[in-house]
């Protein structure tokens, strides 16, 4: 588990993301932090499209500007999300997001923080988010 200060940091990234958020059509936004196992820390946020399905959600805009840049070990990610640019919901990662982490983070320790504000927040691993995935080892021979 990454220490308190630490958390901290990754909320407020998140929650200073949701300014980012180009929203025209749901005008929910979301804030992403990611925290490499190296210490850095990636942010996204979501990014819509008139034609729907090109839209991305924060939390993949975060891991593939961290894995572009050659990061592919993770700790932890911060998110936060809400209607008008407020945080106002326990905003967890959708289906396409969990599997993208997946792809990357140990189920079993990498830690989805869904958060209102630094103060308020839920911590998930990756497990409990997404039981019984489908992910790299499945394809090991
Ligand atoms: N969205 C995210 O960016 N992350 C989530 O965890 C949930 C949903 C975005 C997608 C879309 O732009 C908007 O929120 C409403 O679904």
């Amino acid at each position: 588990m990454p220490d308190k200060e630490t958390i901290r940091e990754l909320i407020m990234r998140a929650m200073g993301m949701m300014k980012m958020s180009y929203i025209p059509y749901s005008h929910f936004s979301v804030g992403a932090a990611l925290l490499t196992d190296s210490g850095e820390i990636y942010t996204g946020c979501n990014i819509e499209n008139a034609a729907y399905t090109p839209s991305v959600c924060a939390e993949r805009t975060a891991f593939f500007k961290a894995v572009s840049e050659g990061h592919t070990s993770f700790k932890a990610i911060a998110v936060t999300g809400g209607m008008n640019r407020k945080a106002e919901d326990f905003c967890t990662p959708c289906g396409v997001c969990r599997q993208v982490m997946n792809e990357f983070c140990d189920p079993e320790t990498f830690l989805v923080i869904s958060a209102l504000s630094p103060d308020s927040y839920r911590v998930f691993t990756l497990k409990e988010l997404l039981p019984y995935g489908f992910g790299p080892d499945n394809l090991k021979n």
